[in-house]
Parts: structure tokens; sequence; C-alpha cells
């Protein structure tokens, strides 16, 4: 299968480790997946016949001096609409306005791509033009990275509890908050856990939008209109951030209590409620055993009561994983799980 991947930052440059890593294992698991095209914000590199990925790293490294391959100012919507290939991996940056990611999905599926990405900006901006475009074009969408990397959401429940309605999720979709809290837990001040998340590449030199709730409210979207079916924008979202946290959390650990940034939606009477909230989580909730930068998900059905799920988070690879993990999926031509 032939691939293009739109964005070489942590998670795009961690994709192509595992491509290089991996490549005898997908062979031997039926997934080949040859990348033709690579595009970052100043340009794009192709080879029909499938890029050198050692190449790559090494030039990106370089910002491409003296890479023939290298064509600057050749940007992904044309990569996407000249370069011959199966799938499109979409790794920009989330934004409030869902762009660039937005138009170079819709771009690929246009051109009759597959897409798995793990931008969350475009699927909580424009979930419902999304899917409809991706079926009208008879393409796969998979974006499971996008909540949570590793911690099966989309995958299982759409596998493994058809029978079911689901009535409430929970989750701590945010490892930077939950990373910070767990340093203020540790006593550390509010101003030296975020300094810490900033050193240790948790948060990005844009930090906001983890600390005041932005990025897990856009993960509350997209849950919101994948899993209830429901028409639910950013804007619907009650969101809480965790700039006053340091005070309520000496207070929780004093009466043996934990505070998390926890994700909330909930289906009552035919209306779901979605909200990101800070407060207290008791010591018997699994969501309080959330450790760090780890994320985990707590589902309430109908019939099968509580699942709970979680997953250690220790960085992009981790996410660039669970984009690998979509990807071999479309290779093997399973449309879902
Ligand atoms: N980091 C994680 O663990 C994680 C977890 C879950 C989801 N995500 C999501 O995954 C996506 C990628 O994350 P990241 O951490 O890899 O971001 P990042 O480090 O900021 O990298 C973004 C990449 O996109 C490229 N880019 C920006 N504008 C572009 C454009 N117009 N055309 C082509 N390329 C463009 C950048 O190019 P330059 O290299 O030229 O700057 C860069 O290579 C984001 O949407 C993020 O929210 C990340």
């Amino acid at each position: 299968m032939k691939a293009q991947i739109i964005g070489l930052g942590n998670v795009g440059r961690n994709l192509v480790k595992l491509l290089q890593t991996k490549t005898k294992f997908l062979a031997e698991i039926g997934a080949n997946i040859k990348i033709v095209s690579v595009s970052d914000s100043s340009g794009t590199a192709i080879d029909e016949n499938g890029l050198d990925l050692s190449q790559v790293m090494k030039y990106k490294k370089l910002q491409w001096k003296g890479y023939s391959k290298y064509q600057r100012g050749r940007t992904a919507i044309d990569a996407i609409n000249n370069v011959d290939s199966d799938l499109v991996i979409e790794l920009t940056p989330s934004t409030l306005d869902g762009e660039p990611g937005l138009t170079n999905i819709m771009t690929a599926f246009r051109a009759r791509r597959h897409v798995v990405t793990a931008n969350k900006g475009p699927l909580a901006c424009a979930y419902t033009e999304l899917i409809r475009t991706a079926e009208e074009m008879r393409v796969s969408f998979l974006y499971e990275a996008t909540v949570a990397a590793q911690v099966p959401i989309f995958c299982m429940i759409n596998s493994c509890f058809l029978a079911d309605e689901i009535v409430k999720v929970e989750g701590i979709l945010n490892a930077t908050t939950n990373f910070i809290i767990g340093e203020i837990e540790n006593g550390k001040t509010f101003q030296e856990a975020l300094d810490k998340a900033i050193a240790d590449g948790w948060a990005e030199t844009n930090y906001a939008d983890d600390i005041d709730g932005v990025d897990a409210a856009r993960k509350v979207v997209i849950l919101a209109n994948s899993l209830f079916r429901q028409r639910v924008k950013l804007s619907d979202v009650r969101v809480e951030g965790i700039r006053r946290v340091e005070s309520m959390i000496r207070r929780a650990t004093l009466a043996g209590e934990k505070i998390k940034l926890v994700c909330e939606i909930e289906k009552k009477q035919g209306k779901v409620k979605t909200a990101v909230k800070l407060g207290h989580v008791p010591m018997s909730d699994p969501l309080a055993t959330v450790k760090h930068g780890d994320m985990g998900v707590k589902f309430l059905f109908k019939t099968s009561k509580q699942i709970f799920v979680s997953a250690q988070f220790l960085g992009p690879m981790q996410t660039a994983y669970a984009v690998l993990n979509d990807s071999i999926k479309i290779a093997l031509n399973k449309r879902s799980c």
C-alpha cells in the first residue's frame, strides 16, 4: 500500500521510525506500507517508488538541505492531488478552526484516499461533514489516536459492544494535565509542575490548550459525535481548566481524595450533556488510579454496566503506534475493527 505522511513533528517522526524498524514485521503480516511522500510546513519530499526513510529522517534534521527529493513550497494539498497513493496519514497540529488538517483530509477523501489521523482539530470542528464525505467517497477514515492514544476506544466500542447502549463516558484524556496534577501531589507548585511538564516534553510551548481544558474538550466532542451520535460542537462543552488546581489538591490530599480533570459525556432522557470538569474523584473510582501522564476511560452501558480501560502514556511514540495500527488495518483492508 502506498501512503503519504503530512506532518513530520513528534508523531510523524516517530511513525517514520516505527516504519523503519518494523519493515520486516509488516511484510510478514501482509501489510507492506510504502511511503511515497512526506510533507511538512515548508514543502514535500516525493518518490513514487517509495522514499528511503533513513534519508527522510536525516534530511528533515538538516532542514532538507541537499535532499534532491524535497521540493520546497510544494504543499501537502498538491501532493495529495498529484502523487498516486492509497492512504493519507494526517499529522498536522490540532487547531481551533481545524486547519490545515481539515482541508488536507477533505482533499484526500475527494481524491479517493483512505485517511488515518491523530489530529483532533478537524474532527472537533467538522465531524459530521468528514464522516459523510468519507462514506460518500467509500474510503476508510480511522482516528483512534485522536483520543487517548493507545487506549482502545473506538475500536473496542465499535466491535465489542454493538449489542449494548452506551449511557455515560468519563475519562482522563489529557496526559499533560494529569502529569501536572501528579507533580503537584508530589509537592510542587503549579508553576514548578508546569515548568517540569514543558522541560520533560509533556506540554508544548503553547500549553494553554492543555491547561485550559481545550484539548480535553476536543476529545469530548469527538466522543460525543462518534459514540453517542450527537452533533456536539466545541462551544457546547462546559470546560474547566487546571489553573486553580494547586489549593484544591492540597485540601484533597489532606482529605485522602484525588483531584482530576475529567471529561464527561452523559446521555439522559435522550439528551447528551458534555463537560470537562475539575473535581474530586473518590479513591474507590478507577479514575483515581490513573497516574501522572497516563490516561483512562470509564464507560457505563445500559446492560453490561461498567468497563474501565487505561494505558500508560509515555509520549508521541505511543500515538505513532496507534496511527500505525490504524494504517495496518487499512493495509489489511479491514474497514473497521
Ligand atoms: N504528541 C502527541 O503525543 C499527540 C497525541 C495525540 C494526538 N496528537 C495530535 O497529532 C498531531 C501531530 O502532533 P505532533 O505532536 O506531531 O505535532 P507537531 O510536533 O507540532 O508537528 C506538526 C507537524 O505538522 C507540520 N505542519 C504544520 N503545518 C503544516 C502544513 N500546512 N502542511 C504540512 N505540514 C504542516 C509541521 O511542519 P514543520 O516540521 O515544518 O514545523 C510539523 O512537522 C496533532 O494534531 C496533535 O494534536 C499528538
